[in-house]
């Protein structure tokens, strides 16, 4: 299956790209449009998977918590293109962009559905995080950067 990624980068595909942030990742608990978006956003590493029409299929992004340490927020992929390697390609993407950028560490809080996907890219529980709109159970991920490459 043909996917290309890149950063978004003109103000359409920025409009683009947090629709589908939240149609994701908001739209089905009922979150009105700009609940997607938070105060950081211009400071973050954005992402995102096009089909061969140009449309977006996924979404990532990177954000910095201090100088060492990165952190995956707002990822997810469209139903129809799951299960196809784009998630662990976003993945491996914001690993080399944390890893260009000095950092030796990514965190993140994964949904409890999406832990495996996250633990088959070498990411460990390591605590119980927060409750999403009261019924989705985060947990606290991470992985070390290899510093060696
Ligand atoms: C989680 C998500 C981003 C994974 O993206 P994806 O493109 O489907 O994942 P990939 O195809 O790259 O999968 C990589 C590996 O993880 C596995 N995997 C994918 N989703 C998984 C899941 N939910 N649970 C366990 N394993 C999973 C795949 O089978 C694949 O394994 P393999 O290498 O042995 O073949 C996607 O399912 C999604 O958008 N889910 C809904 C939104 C969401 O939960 N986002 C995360 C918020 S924390």
């Amino acid at each position: 299956m043909y996917y290309k990624i890149k950063e978004p980068a003109s103000e359409a595909e920025f409009k683009h790209y947090y629709h589908l942030r939240w149609q994701l990742l908001r739209a089905p608990w009922n979150q009105p449009e700009g609940s997607e978006v938070d105060d950081i956003e211009d400071l973050c590493f954005h992402l995102m998977a096009v089909d061969n029409s140009n449309q977006i299929i996924a979404v990532a992004r990177l954000q910095f918590n201090s100088d060492s340490e990165a952190q995956i927020r707002y990822m997810a992929v469209a139903k129809p293109y799951r299960v196809k390697g784009i998630g662990r390609e976003l993945v491996k993407v914001l690993e080399q962009h944390a890893q260009n950028s000095s950092c030796k560490i990514i965190v993140l809080d994964a949904r409890e559905s999406a832990v495996g996907f996250y633990q088959k890219l070498g990411y460990r529980i390591v605590d119980k995080s927060y409750l999403l709109f009261d019924e989705i159970q985060h947990f606290r991920m991470i992985k070390k950067l290899d510093t060696n490459l």
